[in-house]
């Protein structure tokens, strides 16, 4: 349900922080998103795509990447939350790009919105959070012109930042706080981490290929990646409350404190390594 996902999004700092990390998600990882979006440009080159369909948008990372790929194409931003899709619009709006962005809300837990038919579909990080993904595709496969491509992307990991020893504490802090993390999220988001290959499959679709991206970005690094740790950090230390010794919560505080002086926003040691991977698939 929406409101399910909206208590999550509260519960880790609130609407606007999960906004805000997206965001910085995208300026930081721009390197990725854009190899990504020039791959998915040459696999939909023929016929270019006239209606790509982002499900899950968020703050429109992904929409507005694909609009300037292909210019052609209009592009529809389908997400729960009213909020993304306010930042989305503004967004959009900045870059020029508002006539070609059409913003429907939509809960797909609940019911699959009209749709016309599109030729591309990205769902980046959207799909583990749907209650019935299998459902999610087969509504995906309705509404996707035959040969039309769906690009599906997924976290492998979330990204890391800091060194194994910050001097402060015990060595291995973060590790740590992602194996406390898994473990909730195991009951939380039970379909995080799945086999989407097979289950596209499954679903009918085609797939074509599977690519992982290992994300590794070493220091000396802009500054919006300091801000970007701070609020993953935030976001990972949420859900850790009594599950962490208190050295090593006390130790995380440290770090995501403001900008005190023991805050991620000022070491310049912080890395960024994540992996991803997208599955592109095509209706039959
Ligand atoms: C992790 S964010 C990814 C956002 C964006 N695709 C990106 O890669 O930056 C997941 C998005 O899926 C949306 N979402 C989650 N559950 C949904 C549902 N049941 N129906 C529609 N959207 C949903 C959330 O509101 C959120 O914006």
């Amino acid at each position: 349900m929406g409101s399910h996902h909206h208590h999550h999004h509260v519960a880790e700092g609130g609407e606007s922080a999960m906004a805000e990390l997206l965001d910085l998600d995208a300026e930081v990882l721009h390197s990725y998103l854009s190899e990504v979006t020039a791959w998915i440009h040459e696999l939909a080159a023929d016929p270019p795509p006239r209606r790509i369909l982002d499900l899950g948008a968020g703050t429109g990372a992904g929409t507005l990447a694909l609009l300037q790929r292909f210019e052609e194409a209009d592009a529809i931003a389908l997400d729960v939350d009213p909020h993304m899709l306010r930042r989305l619009r503004d967004k959009a709006a900045d870059l020029g790009l508002a006539d070609r962005v059409h913003m429907v809300q939509a809960d797909l837990d609940a019911e699959w919105p009209a749709i016309d038919t599109v030729d591309l579909v990205w769902a980046s990080s959207s799909l583990h959070h749907m209650a019935d993904p299998d459902r999610v595709l087969a509504e995906l496969l309705a509404v996707l012109r035959p040969g039309g491509l769906l690009a599906v992307l997924e976290l492998d990991s979330f990204p890391r930042f800091l060194p194994d020893d910050l001097g402060l504490g015990r060595p291995g802090l973060e590790a740590r706080c992602h194996a406390v993390r898994a473990e909730t999220m195991a009951d939380r988001l039970p379909h995080l981490g799945a086999d989407w290959g097979s289950r596209l499959s499954q679903a009918g679709f085609t797939v074509e290929t599977e690519r992982t991206f290992a994300i590794d970005l070493t220091p000396p690094l802009p500054a919006a990646t300091g801000r970007y740790a701070q609020a993953s950090l935030r976001r990972l230390r949420s859900g850790l409350d009594s599950r962490m010794s208190a050295d090593d919560l006390a130790t995380l505080d440290t770090l995501i404190d403001g900008d005190g002086p023991g805050s991620v926003l000022r070491r310049d040691d912080l890395a960024v390594r994540a992996k991803r991977t997208v599955w592109v698939a095509r209706r039959p």
